[in-house]
């Protein structure tokens, strides 16, 4: 017994040690975090500064989007052969009259490769058209984009966003790359072979992404919808890929980052919650094969999630945490907003944040720079969804 006893002893030290080296031990002390150097997002890779907005577009913003490509999300594909659509099912008369449905597929074609996103539309019936839309990048079941709306969810609660009169939308990230280490090459990736060798060749989270432009390509041709006021929506892993599209395709109207911690909107340098190498690690298939140089290796980094969400400024931008979900780093998710906010000025928009984190259940809204950290646990709720509806009405006035 005392022998099975010190070998069990010895075989759970080394496990932990294992996982340790692994990096897989979670520092979730704000005292331990190390020392770290952010690079600045106004100078530019030669260390010029950006002191203006031009300098910003021209020189700034196309480089922290070429270094997003090649470290971290990998290449976004451009162009297509063809893009159609079909509507599948119609229902002027969805949620009881207040609604209509519109169920279409969106075939996209590249060297003779279809691929088809389904996307789930409701446009409410007493507003003029056309309307300003949420679409949600769907990373959970599909059972939370119902269309028959037999179950109804919070993680995108339809009916409360059609009842505040905007138009809300869904697809599921499945169609696009399905979220698994193996099978996520079955889908865009099929279109763009040459992504799967390339070193910063895009994986399942580029994939999501693009195909969420490829659902305003749609929109452009919808009249129902107001395709300049499309906002892009993601929680967790999905909201990785909101920020990404967002970044890349400037016609994103708003975007809405909901918990969306290591390579969303939290601060990679700062060590709190998640890392690179755990991401990588579990998660080998959503980032671009250059992003795992960086696994315990943050400080090499030339960019860090800050410089993301600048990439969407002037645009308005939201981003939020749960108070108990520390894996995400609420605080470092509230410094890199802070940070991003720079840029926004030089837009001429003062979105004066205050240094430290705001308490919880305590939205900010006060400029195109908006934040909460909602009481509870990781998860996309009505209390998320009802500050994104405020926020987006308080933006487009
Ligand atoms: C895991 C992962 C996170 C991710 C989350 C989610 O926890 O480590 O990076 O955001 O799943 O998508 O729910």
């Amino acid at each position: 017994m005392k022998q099975f006893r010190s070998f069990a002893f010895l075989f759970f030290a080394i496990l932990i040690k294992a996982q340790a080296q692994n990096g897989f031990q979670a520092n979730y002390d704000e005292a331990k975090v190390p020392a770290y150097t952010l690079p600045d997002i106004l100078k530019t890779t030669t260390n010029q500064p950006v002191q203006n907005k031009k300098t910003w577009e021209k020189v700034r913003r196309p480089e922290i989007i070429r270094l997003f490509e090649e470290n971290v999300y990998g290449q976004t594909p451009k162009s297509y052969d063809r893009l159609t659509y079909t509507v599948k099912n119609e229902n002027a008369q969805a949620m009881g009259g207040k609604a209509t449905l519109k169920e279409v597929a969106i075939e996209v074609v590249k060297n003779n490769k279809p691929l088809t996103i389904n996307l789930v539309l409701f446009v409410p019936n007493q507003k003029k058209s056309p309307v300003p839309v949420f679409l949600l990048i769907n990373n959970r079941g599909k059972d939370n984009m119902d269309p028959t709306r037999a179950q109804k969810s919070d993680f995108w609660p339809a009916e409360m966003v059609i009842d505040s009169g905007y138009a809300v939308a869904a697809f599921h990230v499945s169609d696009l790359a399905p979220d698994d280490t193996t099978k996520y090459v079955n889908g865009v990736l099929q279109l763009y072979p040459e992504q799967l060798t390339a070193n910063d060749g895009m994986k399942a989270i580029g994939a999501w992404a693009w195909g969420a432009s490829r659902v305003l390509d749609y929109f452009e041709k919808d009249k129902a919808i107001d395709a300049k006021k499309v906002m892009v929506v993601g929680h967790s892993r999905g909201g990785k890929a909101s920020l990404w599209a967002a970044a890349e395709d400037q016609r994103f109207a708003m975007c809405f980052t909901n918990c969306s911690g290591n390579t969303g909107a939290a601060l990679s340098h700062r060590r709190f919650g998640e890392t690179i190498r755990r991401i990588n690690t579990v998660f080998p298939h959503w980032f671009a094969k250059n992003y795992k140089k960086y696994n315990d290796n943050e400080a090499a980094l030339p960019l860090d999630q800050h410089m993301l969400l600048a990439a969407i400024a002037p645009r308005p931008l939201y981003a939020t945490n749960a108070s108990k979900d520390l894996w995400a780093d609420p605080t470092g998710t509230y410094l890199s907003v802070k940070l991003a906010s720079k840029v926004y000025e030089l837009y001429g928009i003062k979105a004066n944040l205050p240094a430290n984190p705001p308490g919880i259940n305590q939205p900010i809204m006060t400029s195109s720079v908006g934040y909460h950290n909602r009481e509870g646990e990781h998860n996309l709720t009505a209390y998320d969804w009802s500050n994104f509806i405020k926020f987006a009405t308080d933006q487009f006035k």
